[in-house]
C-alpha cells in the first residue's frame, strides 16, 4: 500500500509518499521560514497564500521522486487539524481534488497524531529498533507541548498525561531568540549557540520543575529573559548571548526530560518517545537518554527530518488509518482543534 501525504498546517508545505510499513519513498518539504523571518513568527495569511502557490509543485515532486504516478497510490492522507485554518484548508482542498480525480480514498490526519507516530517512519535501509506499545511520548513543538500515554496508533488510545499551561516549548525558544535578536525560528539557533555558552553565568529557572504534576509552563522563563533584557539590554558579547541561550536551554530541557521520565515511571511503561520540532534539540535528547537510562527506560528519537513538520509522518498516520479500514468523506473539514482529549487547563491558578 502506498499513501500520498499532504501537510500544510503551519509554515511548511509538505508532500510525501510512504508505504504501510512507514518506509519513505519521497518526502518534500517546502519551508516558508524566509517568508516569515522578518516578522519573527508565522503570518497566517501569508502562510495560506504560499501554501496555495506551493502545494501543486510539491505534490508533483513527491510523486516524481517516489517514481510513481497518482494511479499507483492507494490513498491520500492530509493534515486537517489542528493548525492555522486557512493554511490547513489549502492542503485539505488539494487532497480532496487529487483523491476525487484519481478515485482514491481520502483520510484526514491529526497533526499531533502524526508527530506521535513519526518515530515509526523509516527513512533509511536499516531497520531501526522501534518502540513497543504502550509507550510515553513527549510531543514538543512550536504550537503544542504535552506528554501522552500511547496504547495504540489511534487517537482514542492516545491519552494526555500533562501539557503546558501556557506557551509551547518551541514558542519559548522562538520568543527568547527574538528577545536576543537572533532570528526565527529560534530553536535551532539557540541549540547551536548554547553549545559554547556557560549556563552558570545566568540564573534562570523553569517553573513547575518540582512536584509530581506532569503539567508544564514555559512563559515564566521567557519573562525572566525579557526582564533581563529590559534591565540590562541585549547582551553585548557573543559569549554573553551564548550564556543566556545555554541557561535557558538547560532549564527547559531539564524540565522536559524530568517530566517525561516521571510520566514513564508513573505509567509503568518501558519506552519513551520524543516528537515535534523541539525533539530535534540535542541537549534534550542527551538529557532524556541519560535520565531514562538511569531508570532502565528505552528512549527513541526520530531523525531530525521526522521531528520538524513533514508530510511523511502524515502519510504514515494516514496509512495506519486506511489499514484500520477508515476513510473520510468529501465533507472532511479543516479545524484548529486537535482530536486528542485535552486535560490540562490553560492559565494560572490552583488546580
Ligand atoms: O514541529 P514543528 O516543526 O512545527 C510545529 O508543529 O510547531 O516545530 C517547530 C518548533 C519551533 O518552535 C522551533 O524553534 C522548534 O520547533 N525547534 C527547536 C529545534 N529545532 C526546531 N527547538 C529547540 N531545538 C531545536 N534544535
Ligand atoms: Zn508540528
Amino acid at each position: 500500500m502506498l499513501v500520498l501525504g499532504i501537510e500544510s498546517s503551519c509554515d511548511e508545505t509538505g508532500a510525501a509518499v510512504v508505504d504501510a510499513q512507514g518506509a519513505v519513498l519521497s518526502d518534500i518539504v517546502q519551508s516558508q521560514v524566509a517568508l516569515h523571518a522578518r516578522y519573527g513568527g508565522v503570518v497566517p495569511e501569508l502562510a495560506s497564500r504560499d501554501h496555495l502557490r506551493n502545494v501543486g509543485p510539491v505534490v508533483r515532486e513527491a510523486l516524481r521522486q517516489a517514481g510513481v504516478s497518482i494511479t499507483d497510490i492507494d490513498g491520500v492522507a492530509v493534515t486537517n487539524r489542528p493548525g492555522l485554518v486557512g493554511a490547513l484548508l489549502v492542503g485539505v482542498q488539494a487532497a480532496k481534488g487529487i483523491a476525487w480525480a484519481a478515485g482514491k480514498p481520502l483520510v484526514g490526519v491529526d497533526h499531533l497524531v502524526g508527530h506521535v507516530l513519526a518515530v515509526f517512519v523509516r527513512r533509511g535501509p536499516e531497520a531501526d529498533p522501534l518502540p513497543e506499545f504502550p509507550f510515553v511520548c513527549l510531543l514538543a513543538s512550536g504550537g503544542h507541548t504535552a506528554i501522552y500515554r500511547v496504547d495504540a496508533p489511534r487517537p482514542s488510545a492516545i491519552v494526555e498525561l500533562g501539557a503546558t499551561r501556557d506557551d509551547a516549548a518551541g514558542e519559548a525558544f522562538d520568543k527568547v531568540a527574538k528577545l536576543l535578536g537572533l532570528g526565527y525560528p529560534g530553536g535551532p539557533i539557540i541549540d547551536r549557540l548554547a553549545v559554547s555558552g556557560d549556563a552558570s553565568r545566568v540564573a534562570l529557572s523553569a517553573p513547575m520543575a518540582h512536584g509530581d504534576s506532569l503539567e508544564m509552563s514555559f512563559s515564566g522563563i521567557k519573562t525572566q529573559v525579557a526582564q533581563r533584557v529590559g534591565r540590562d539590554g541585549v547582551p553585548a558579547t557573543e559569549s554573553a548571548v551564548a550564556a543566556v541561550c545555554a541557561s535557558f536551554q538547560s532549564a527547559v530541557t531539564t524540565l522536559l526530560a524530568s517530566k517525561v521520565v516521571k510520566a514513564a515511571l508513573r505509567e509503568r511503561v518501558r519506552d519513551v518517545v520524543l516528537g515535534g520540532g523541539v525533539a530535534a534539540n540535542r541537549e534534550l535528547r542527551r538529557r532524556v537518554a541519560a535520565h531514562g537510562a538511569v531508570h532502565g527506560l528505552r528512549t527513541f528519537f526520530p531523525p531530525l527530518a521526522s521531528c520538524t513538520d513533514n508530510a511523511a509522518m502524515i502519510a504514515y498516520a494516514g496509512a495506519v488509518r486506511l489499514g484500520q479500514g477508515e476513510v473520510d468523506g468529501w465533507d472532511l473539514v479543516a479545524t484548529s482543534e486537535t482530536v486528542l482529549d485535552r486535560k490540562t487547563r490553560k492559565g494560572r491558578g490552583r488546580r
